[in-house]
């Protein structure tokens, strides 16, 4: 295991058994609505892979980019948009696909932007979600697991940029970034 890394949170077989479970649900619910996944970048990026490929209906991919956390774990309140879509959303159902939901800034301010675009519908579908730490309160049709307020990475999730190729959930070591 990676020295950084304190315990395994998430093992790789649960991460794949829920995201079996999560693409075979919208394979159902948007089966005929060919729906776009806008993808979070950074940190959404081996979820969505997966997540699209573990869900068998015609869909459609796209990315943002959005900052708020600047380099450091803790959430800063200012969220901009780095990266746009490449398309349009008008009248089509979007799925956004979030690494992780913490405070929910993030995403609310995602879910306004996208809700002027007049899609038809927009759910969203976070693998994480660190629902004590919420202060905004949104709705998340699609969640893979509920975790404790503890810093994570692997699976996409990064600290300081590092980490997202480790294939599991671990609680990063807090010496490492408790002194901030
Ligand atoms: P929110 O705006 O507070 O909901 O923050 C959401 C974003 O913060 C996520 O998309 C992640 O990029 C980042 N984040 C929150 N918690 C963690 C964590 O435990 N590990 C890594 N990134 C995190
Ligand atoms: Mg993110």
């Amino acid at each position: 295991m990676n020295p950084d890394i304190d315990r395994v949170l998430i093992t790789e077989q649960a991460l794949r058994a829920k995201v079996e479970e999560l693409g075979a649900q919208v394979a159902r619910d948007y089966d005929g609505r060919a729906p776009i996944f806008i993808g979070v970048l950074n940190g959404a990026m081996v979820f969505i892979s997966d997540l699209a490929r573990a869900c068998p209906i015609p869909l459609s991919i796209d990315f943002m980019a959005v900052s708020s956390y600047g380099a450091g774990s803790r959430s800063s309140g200012e969220v901009r948009i780095v990266k746009d879509l490449d398309r349009s959303i008008e009248g089509r159902h979007v799925l956004i696909v979030e690494d992780i939901i913490d405070t929910g800034l993030t995403l609310s301010y995602l879910l306004d932007a996208l809700h002027t675009r007049q899609p038809a519908s927009v759910e969203v579908c976070t693998l994480l979600d660190k629902r004590e730490r919420r202060t905004i309160d949104i709705e998340i049709k699609y969640s893979g697991f509920e975790i404790p307020d503890e810093f994570v990475v692997g699976y996409g999730l990064d600290y300081r940029d590092l980490y997202r190729n480790l294939p599991y959930i671990g609680v990063l070591k807090p010496h490492l970034y408790t002194s901030e």
